[in-house]
C-alpha cells in the first residue's frame, strides 16, 4: 500500500490520556476520501504501524484528524504518537480503509466505549448531515477520561446518553432495554472487548447484519494450523493444555484463573506476562526485542509447534 508522507499539524488534548492529532498532507491538498467508520494505518514515530479510526468529515478532506489513547503498558504505538509526534513531526500515513462501514437505516443506535467513540463521532455527524434519525450512548470510567465530553453534549443534546461506571462492574450501563426486541434500528458499537462481547451476546436474536462492530484484528489471535501446547504455571504448579483454537488467556479464564485484559488482541499490552521457560512464538505487536526472551502477551502468543511454556503464574 501506498503511503502518503504527512505532518502534525495540530495537537490538542481530549483527557489526560487522550490526544487528538490533526494531520496535513506535506505536499498538495487533496486527500483520499474516506466514510464514516473508516481508520488510517499510521506508522507511528517508534516505527510500529497502528491503525487510527478517523473523527473529521471524509467527504472532501483536506486533513485527517485521528485520536489516540496512551495506553498504559505501550512502549512502541501510542507512547512514541504522545511523547514523538509533535507539531512538525511527518508521518507516513496509509490511504483510509473501512471495516466498519455504514448502511441505510430507518434508525440507528451508536454505542462508544472510552477511545472507541471515534469512528462513532464521525457516524453521528454523518447522521446529523442526512436528517437521520439515531441515538448514542457512550461509556466512560469518569467523566475527566471522556473524550470530545463538552462538544458531544453540544451537538447531540439529549441523543447521547453518556454513562460513567467509575471502573466498577456493578455499574456498567445496561444495555438490555435496548436490545430485549430486535428493532429496525442498526446498531454501531467500539470499544473495548468486554463491552463489544456484551452487546454481542444480548443482540444474538437480532436479525444479521442489524449490530455491527469495529474489531480491529491486527493478528489473528488463532490460526487454522495452530496446535494445543502446554502451559506451566509456575507459582500455582499447575499445567494446562491450551486447545488449538483457544489463547493461553482465554485458557487461564476457563481455568478459573483471575486476567488481566484489553485488546485482546497483542496491541494494548496489558496481559504481558513474564516468561521462565519455554519457546514462544510472538504474536504481539507490543514487545521489543530485547524483552521477547523474558515476556510473553498471553492473549495471542503461544508456543512454538511441539513447544511448552512456563509462566511466572
Ligand atoms: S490484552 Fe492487549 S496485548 Fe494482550
Amino acid at each position: 500500500m501506498d503511503l502518503m508522507r504527512m505532518r502534525v499539524e495540530a495537537r490538542r488534548a481530549l483527557t489526560p490520556y487522550i490526544t487528538e492529532f490533526t494531520l496535513a498532507p506535506v505536499e498538495g491538498s487533496a486527500l483520499p476520501a474516506f466514510t464514516p467508520g473508516a481508520h488510517v494505518t499510521v506508522e507511528t514515530p517508534s516505527g510500529a504501524m497502528r491503525r487510527y479510526s478517523l473523527v473529521n468529515d471524509g467527504e472532501a478532506p483536506e486533513r485527517y484528524v485521528i485520536s489516540v489513547k496512551r495506553e498504559a503498558e505501550s512502549r512502541g504505538g501510542s507512547t512514541s504518537m504522545h511523547d514523538d509526534a509533535t507539531e512538525g513531526t511527518e508521518l507516513n500515513v496509509e490511504a483510509p480503509e473501512n471495516d466498519f462501514p455504514m448502511s441505510d437505516a430507518p434508525k440507528y443506535l451508536l454505542i462508544a466505549g472510552g477511545i472507541g467513540i471515534t469512528p462513532i463521532y464521525a457516524m453521528a455527524n454523518a447522521l446529523e448531515k442526512q436528517g437521520k434519525d439515531f441515538g448514542i450512548i457512550y461509556c466512560t470510567r469518569s467523566a475527566e477520561e471522556t473524550a470530545y465530553l463538552d462538544e458531544l453534549s453540544e451537538k447531540f443534546g439529549d441523543r447521547i446518553v453518556v454513562h460513567h461506571d467509575d471502573g466498577d462492574p456493578e455499574k456498567v450501563y445496561d444495555f438490555w432495554d435496548h436490545f430485549e426486541e430486535p428493532q429496525k434500528m442498526h446498531v454501531y458499537c467500539c470499544g473495548p472487548k468486554p463491552l463489544m462481547e456484551e452487546i454481542e451476546a444480548i443482540s444474538g436474536h437480532w436479525p444479521e447484519g442489524r449490530v455491527n462492530f469495529e474489531d480491529f484484528k491486527p493478528v489473528d489471535v488463532v490460526r487454522a494450523d495452530d496446535e494445543a501446547f502446554e502451559v506451566e504455571l509456575k507459582k500455582s504448579g499447575e499445567t494446562l493444555t491450551v486447545p488449538d483454537d483457544r489463547s493461553i488467556l482465554e485458557t487461564l479464564r476457563d481455568a478459573g484463573h483471575a486476567t488481566v485484559s484489553s485488546c485482546e488482541s497483542g496491541t494494548c499490552g496489558t496481559c504481558k506476562t513474564r516468561l521462565l521457560g519455554g519457546e514462544p512464538d510472538h504474536r504481539d505487536m507490543v514487545l521489543m526485542d530485547d524483552e521477547k526472551d523474558d515476556y510473553v502477551m498471553i492473549c495471542v502468543s503461544r508456543a512454538k509447534p511441539g513447544r511448552r511454556l512456563v509462566l511466572d503464574l
